[in-house]
């Protein structure tokens, strides 16, 4: 339980790590790329300011969603590090994350579509599989093969 006292009182990384359930090697990749940031203390150890608690929960959620952490940086980088993000903070990035899981979700549906035309042919072919053909000119005429096969 945080005493009175302690409420203001930074963190340490080990106290990050308990508390968020995240390894301290996470953290110190996190703060790497930007995505929280610590203060040093005398003793040149990193200190956090607790609404890092609520950053790094953040993160997981954006994490869980299949955003990129390059994405949830990027995303962030206009969030105070001295406030946690409050709920206002959460809904602007929620709905960018929602549209971006919507997209995903578009094109992993067409690609199921596509694999449901190659189940039974393996074909595997550069020119006529949607799987393999990148530029998928042939895949837009439907699934299967579409050149006789020799
Ligand atoms: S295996 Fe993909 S079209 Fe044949």
């Amino acid at each position: 339980m945080i005493s009175k006292d302690n409420v203001h009182k930074p963190l340490t990384v080990g106290e990050v790590a308990a508390r968020s359930g995240v390894a301290v090697t996470a953290l110190h990749f996190y703060e790497s790329k930007g995505l929280i940031k610590s203060q040093r203390n005398a003793g040149n150890q990193r200190r956090y300011p607790r609404a890092v608690l609520r950053r790094v929960a953040l993160i997981k959620v954006a994490q869980r969603l299949g955003i990129p952490l390059a994405a949830i940086g990027e995303a962030m980088k206009n969030l105070p590090q001295d406030r946690a993000p409050t709920a206002a903070d959460w809904k602007i990035l929620s709905e960018q994350w929602r549209q971006e899981l919507d997209e995903r979700i578009h094109q992993l549906t067409l690609l199921r579509d596509r694999l449901n035309g190659c189940i039974g042919c393996g074909c595997l072919s550069m020119e006529a599989c949607p799987l393999r053909n990148r530029g998928d000119v042939l895949g837009e005429q439907g699934p299967g093969p579409h050149f006789p096969v020799e």
